[in-house]
């Protein structure tokens, strides 16, 4: 069997490999231009005058966008309103204001890549200065709540902190600060865009086809089916490509100018900035508990930037807001304005930064308290969701950390600090827990069965590096009887029918069912073609009495009269073609719905050098079905390699005089290497959730990263004696 479930090798590998995958900057088109985007070294102020005489003399110079000559656009993009709901107000050179350092000021297009940044830099910029909010402590003197957390309220309260704090023996209050982070996929942000008349065919680089085509449509003014977005294969995205970023109409504009289609890639240093970050967070913590561990009151109180222009908060706290039984809880969420680009969503936002507060707070209060870090999470352990009031829809997280206990060896753990050593290196054992949101949109997908017996399955949805091609595959496989040989699906098109964002960990609950309906229709019709068909064995019996098995139809009551869906196809002259379309019911109104797992960490500390090490991870997780063993462990373990960078490497450094990134580039922007990274042990527990959706299976993209800053950080504090509260932990941190 090769359908749901099996480890099959991605079924894109060779094309990837050979390099026939092109991604975005690799579409050959005909007359193509080259653009190169030019933005703004100042933090705040306008764009006086730009200088083009010593640019006009690069040769094959074709164009110097700027605000004084751009095109203008139909509809005013500033009110934030252009991708709701999460508004993005883009800088499209309708204005000269400049909010933040590396915001796009003008394009630069010429015949060759050199040219345009030859040119591009010979550009001679005056600009008005003005002032610039630039350090986090002079932001927070003014801050505003969100309108919204994602699609949750801003602020929640639920009994009585100050009585639940006054009723506590053991109390925390102790505030855990995060970097800004920069999304970092190895494909930068890339378009090309092709105009005929006022039709547009625009590549992006993307993780939402059909929202680069609505939204791009609305900015031109023109019809969404004049839009045509592609994108075969996106080269990873992790948030940043899930809204539509300014130089992707930029591009659009400046091919409209030219009447040529244009290429803009960004460059490495250009995704610091003007393509969304993780925001920094303060997160002040406090809990309350009796001497038995029980938990009485708990707030967690969040501050994260945001940036002059739109409001995007990290939403730290709603992971508190499930996770532990506390009948006292608030939760709050305040930004604070600075000249910096807009923030935006980066893998689990808001519970991976948020679980690091939470659960390096619930491992100080286990320190005060005397008590098992393990043993105090299951006595606050929840049988519904105490936010929601709803009972979970499965949740197997008493099995995870039974099972990621058992295989790390939890129970040899000396509880006292500094007390593990491994010859002159200290050993420390942390744990946490992780947890992700499952949710689910509409999606819809076309099926069709050719004469030779071969299936294609058709829907605008995303492949981020993640196995998109290859699940989808399987579950089509599946649902039309076939094997995964004789079956292909294909994405990346906005003509194909409609699919969503592929953020939120939702492809596989949105897309999936859409794809195993549209196989179970296509059987059906097939069904109903043969019945009525003279020529067939299957004449003149009802559907009901009609089985499929490997890419036949038979009648149950007489199963050697069977015959193959390619001569029911080939009987019937053409194509059998389907479409079909999963929506999600009101499971949510009944059950709270998520994804949990138990992360085990052992760390080293060389004490002479600070040096830490992460020998071992243990990471087991209860996300229903797993719909292929292969990419599905690659994911999470993909997801754990970025909570070691989030622990111990990532950060951005802002200059507070410019507001540049001082480390734009990914020699000095840290992230894991495979020195860095050692053994990581993956499980996943049977799980069947049949609410969550028709597949029972739960996201998997994001609650990797989870938990693993705090197990980390509790792994460092075990290992050291020191509480590191502010991420990255660097070595510096602990001499
Ligand atoms: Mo994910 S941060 O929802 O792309």
């Amino acid at each position: 069997m090769n359908g749901i479930g099996a480890p099959i090798n991605r079924t894109d590998a060779w094309a990837k490999v050979s390099g026939a995958a092109h991604y975005t900057a690799e579409h050959h088109i005909e007359n193509l231009a080259q653009a190169v985007l030019v933005t703004s070294t100042i933090p705040s102020g306008r764009v006086l005058r730009i200088d083009d005489s010593a640019a006009k003399e690069v040769p094959g110079l074709l164009l110097v966008m700027t605000p004084q000559n751009a095109m203008r656009l139909p509809k005013d993009t500033r009110d934030g309103k252009i991708q709701p709901p999460i508004g993005r107000r883009l800088t499209l050179l309708q204005e000269d204001d400049i909010y933040y350092n590396n915001q796009p000021i003008a394009v630069v297009v010429a015949d060759t890549y050199e040219h345009a940044r030859e040119a591009a830099a010979r550009l001679r910029i005056e600009y008005e200065r003005k002032d610039a909010v630039l350090d986090f402590e002079q932001a927070k003197q003014d801050l505003h709540p969100p309108e919204k957390v994602l699609t949750e309220d801003t602020d929640t309260r639920r009994g009585d902190l100050a009585d639940g704090l006054l009723a506590s023996t053991v109390r925390i209050d102790a505030t855990y600060t995060t970097p800004i982070e920069n999304h970092n996929p190895l494909e930068t942000h890339s378009t090309i865009a092709e105009w005929d008349g006022d039709k547009l065919t625009i590549h992006e680089s993307t993780q939402y086809m059909k929202g680069v085509q609505r939204i791009v449509a609305s900015i031109f003014g023109i019809p969404p089916e004049n839009v045509t977005a592609i994108c075969p294969y996106t080269g990873g995205g992790f948030g940043s490509k899930g809204s539509i970023w300014s130089h992707g109409p930029l591009t659009a504009m400046a091919a409209k100018m030219l009447g040529r289609p244009v290429k803009l890639s960004l460059d490495r240093n250009q995704m610091f900035g003007p393509v969304g970050q993780r925001p920094n967070t303060e997160q002040r913590y406090r809990f309350g508990a009796l001497d038995d561990g029980r938990i009485l009151a708990s707030s967690h109180d969040t501050i994260a930037y945001t940036s002059m222009i739109e409001d995007w908060i990290e939403p730290c706290g709603i992971v508190s807001r499930m996770m532990y039984e506390s009948p006292n809880q608030q939760t709050t969420h305040r930004l604070a304005k600075m000249n910096l680009g807009t923030p935006t969503f980066m893998r689990a936002p808001g519970e991976a930064t948020g679980s690091f507060a939470l659960e390096s707070a619930i491992d100080e209060l286990a320190v005060q308290l005397n008590m098992d870090p393990l043993a105090l999470r299951l006595k606050n352990y929840t049988e519904k969701d105490p936010g929601k009031d709803l009972p979970w829809s499965s949740k197997s997280l008493r099995q995870c950390y039974e099972i990621g206990a058992e295989r790390f060896g939890w129970k040899d753990r000396k509880p006292q600090p500094r007390s593990m050593k491994q010859g002159n290196k200290l050993v420390g054992w942390g744990m946490a827990t992780a947890t992700y949101p499952t949710n689910r949109s509409a999606g819809e997908c076309s099926a069709t069965l050719h004469p030779d017996g071969s299936a294609l399955f058709r829907s605008a949805t995303q492949d981020l590096g993640t196995g998109t091609y290859t699940v989808m595959t399987q579950i089509a496989a599946d649902s039309i009887c076939l094997p995964v040989e004789q079956v292909r699906f294909e994405l990346g098109n906005s003509q194909m029918p409609e699919s969503p964002v592929s953020g939120g960990s939702t492809t596989v609950a949105s897309v999936g069912p859409a794809v195993q309906a549209a196989g179970h229709a296509l059987r059906l019709k097939l069904a109903g073609i043969a019945l009525a068909d003279q020529a067939s064995p299957l004449f003149g019996v009802t559907a009901d009495q009609i089985g499929f098995e490997h890419g036949e139809l038979y009648r149950l009551d007489e199963p050697a009269r069977r015959e193959s869906m390619a001569a029911i196809v080939a009987r019937h002259g053409a194509p059998v073609e389907v479409t079909a379309k999963a929506e999600p019911g009101d499971e949510k109104k009944k059950y709270s719905m998520h994804a949990f797992g138990a992360v085990f960490v052992e760390v080293t500390v060389d004490e002479d050098l600070g040096e830490i090490r992460v020998p071992r991870v243990v990471g087991v997780y209860g996300v229903g079905k797993l719909m292929n063993e292969k990419t599905g462990y690659s994911q999470l373990m993909g997801g754990i390699v970025w909570g070691i960078g989030l622990a111990l490497f990532e950060e951005t450094v802002i200059d507070k005089r410019n507001g540049r990134a001082v480390n734009g580039n990914l020699a000095e922007y840290h992230v894991p290497v495979n020195a860095d990274i050692q053994g990581i042990d993956v499980q996943i527990v049977d799980e069947d959730d049949p609410h969550v959706n028709p597949l029972g299976a739960k996201g998997i993209g994001e609650i990797g990263i989870t938990g693993v800053g705090a197990a980390i950080a509790n792994a460092v504090y075990h290992a050291t004696g020191k509480r590191v509260r502010d991420l990255p932990i660097t070595l510096d941190k602990l001499l």
